[in-house]
């Protein structure tokens, strides 16, 4: 049995299909915090399990019968280290046999600031329970904001100088995830899995550009800068020193590897970044 956690997000859903095409739903558990959110996934025959990081009991019901467990990292750091290794500890006390778990791109050496991944991979590792780490890098999407404000200001904004992202849409690193969880032959991998291409921020731009028609520059600005400007739009503050943070990090290479290891797993080439970013920018 196949146990996904964090199955009411985008990402858990899309695994949650992804494993239909390969194994039969009777052994697939759906495992939310937000169980009622499933409803639909009920009626399709999947067995919806209360299952929330914060309650180490509920995992324990969630991962009673379970064979193979994929850990979808928690969205709040600095919650999600101790949500975490409740997960793997529930895991283990159960018995399951494999754990894969959503990371990312070069966890143990990354200037991106996610240091939480670090610590649960070294967690799980530590537990003895055979894993799969499933380095993802950002997802496409985190860049259709970013596009459509573009497409609108003329102007995507930044402080990743030439810095590369190899980002690929959810539905890859899904596929990806699905065919760890259903294969066999996984056990204490390391999957550093992105796009086959890598685009700096001046290339999305361009994107921008040819898709919606309209010129669109990219500008540069010191990480302070960045995260002012994101504050001046609104953002909240944390979040925006987050993602200029972040920038500085894809300026020291954090997103650039392009190894092809996701493409190898899903069978096919990994989707490019202006199939995701065309319906969000044309017609704006
Ligand atoms: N690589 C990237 O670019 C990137 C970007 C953003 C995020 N991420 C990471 O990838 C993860 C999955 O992405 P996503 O797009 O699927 O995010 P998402 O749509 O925001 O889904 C987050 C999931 O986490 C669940 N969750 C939150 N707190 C929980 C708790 N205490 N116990 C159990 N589940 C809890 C949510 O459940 P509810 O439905 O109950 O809220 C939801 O199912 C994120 O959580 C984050 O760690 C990666």
């Amino acid at each position: 049995m196949i146990v996904v956690t964090g199955a009411s997000g985008e990402l858990g859903r899309m695994v949650i299909d992804e494993l239909l095409l390969r194994v039969p739903a009777g052994q697939v558990v759906a495992a939310a915090r937000s169980p009622e959110k499933l409803n639909d996934l009920v009626d399709r025959g999947i067995d919806v399990r209360p299952a929330d990081y914060d309650r180490p009991m509920t995992l324990r019901d969630a991962f009673d019968g379970a064979d193979r467990v994929l850990l979808i990292s928690g969205p709040v750091p600095g919650a999600r280290l101790r949500q975490h290794r409740a997960v793997v500890d529930a895991a283990r006390a159960t018995g399951a046999s494999f754990i894969a778990y959503t990371s990312v791109a070069h966890a143990d050496d990354t200037p991106i600031p996610v240091p939480d991944h670090e610590r649960t991979e070294r967690y799980i590792a530590e537990s003895g329970l055979p894993y799969g780490f499933l380095r993802n890098n950002w997802y496409s999407e985190v860049y259709i904001p970013v596009a459509r404000r573009a497409a609108m200001t003329g102007e995507v904004l930044g402080a990743s100088g030439a810095g590369r992202i190899a980002s690929a849409p959810r539905a890859d690193y899904a596929a990806a995830a699905a065919s760890v969880l259903a294969g066999d032959g996984h056990d204490n991998s390391v999957y550093e899995l992105a796009g086959d291409s890598a685009f700096t921020k001046a290339e999305l731009a361009d994107l921008v550009s040819d898709l919606s028609g309209e010129p669109v520059t990219y500008r540069n600005l010191t990480t302070a800068d960045y995260r002012d400007a994101l504050v001046a739009q609104d953002v909240p503050e944390p979040d925006a020193e987050f993602t200029a943070r972040v920038d500085e990090g894809i300026a020291a290479g954090g997103l650039a590897d392009t190894p092809g290891t996701l493409a190898r797993l899903i069978g096919h080439p990994t989707t490019p970044l202006a199939v995701t970013l065309a319906p969000a920018v044309r017609g704006i």
